[in-house]
């Protein structure tokens, strides 16, 4: 018998191993990391990084029409499920954004499939429990994380400013809202500028 064959699926066996135990490594190394950063950041609003752009065109096209399309990363998947059963939609906020229900179900399930992860969910003081407290549905904008963000911008330049109208014109501040980028670098309010604090 040719031993050939066997020696060189021991090969691949030993091999595969080895690359597996590497890779566990720099998973390990990773984990560590995450670690670090969990313990100095409360969440994603203070992490400064770039939230996953929405690439669902049936989401952007239904669900920006009146508003940006929300990056499904600003909220834990709790909150969007609520925000999604047909008598919320019908009940949008003061608006009627009722979806057929092959839309409904579509949006849905891309919103709960890219929605905050749990490791980097918010304060349970944040977004998921905002709206269920008030009764009304939630929001991004009463997150106590996102209310420490913007404490310091006077009304004038946000329910007073007739380019912006409200907190939940993300995109009228924020320049790369839309690309997930709500870094200070691009914020640009209309009629203030660049923001200093
Ligand atoms: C017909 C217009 C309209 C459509 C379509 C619409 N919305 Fe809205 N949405 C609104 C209005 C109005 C508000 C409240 C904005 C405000 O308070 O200034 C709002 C607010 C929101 C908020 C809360 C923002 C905050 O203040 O934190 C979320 C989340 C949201 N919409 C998600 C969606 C989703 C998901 C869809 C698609 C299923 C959608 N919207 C479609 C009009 C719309
Ligand atoms: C009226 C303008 C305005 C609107 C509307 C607005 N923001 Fe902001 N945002 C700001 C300003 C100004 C800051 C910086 C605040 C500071 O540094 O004190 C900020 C800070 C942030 C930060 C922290 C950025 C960093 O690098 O630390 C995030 C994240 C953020 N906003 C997300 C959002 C989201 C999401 C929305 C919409 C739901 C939104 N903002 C709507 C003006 C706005």
């Amino acid at each position: 018998m040719n031993p050939f064959p066997f020696k060189s699926v021991l090969t691949l066996l030993l091999s595969g191993t080895l690359a597996m135990g590497s890779a566990h490594l720099a998973f390990a190394d990773d984990d560590d990391d995450d670690d670090e950063r969990g313990r100095e950041k409360s969440g994603w609003f203070d992490s400064r990084e770039t939230l996953a752009p929405v690439v669902n065109a049936t989401y952007s096209e239904e669900c920006g029409a009146c508003h940006m399309a929300y990056q499904p990363g600003l909220l834990p998947p709790q909150a969007w499920a609520q925000i999604m059963t047909p008598d919320a939609l019908a009940n949008h906020y003061g608006d009627d954004a009722s979806l057929s229900e092959a839309l409904r179900t579509e949006i849905s399930a891309f919103l709960g499939a890219n929605a905050t992860d749990v490791a980097q969910q918010m304060a349970p003081s944040g977004a998921s429990n905002a709206g269920a407290a008030s009764g009304s549905l939630p929001r991004i904008t009463e997150s106590t994380d996102f209310k420490r963000e913007h404490d310091e911008i006077p009304a004038r330049l946000v329910t007073g400013n007739p380019e912006v109208g409200s907190f939940s014109q993300c995109n009228a501040c924020h320049r790369k809202a839309a690309e997930g980028n709500y870094d200070e670098r691009w914020i640009d309010i209309p009629g203030h500028g660049p923001w200093k604090d």
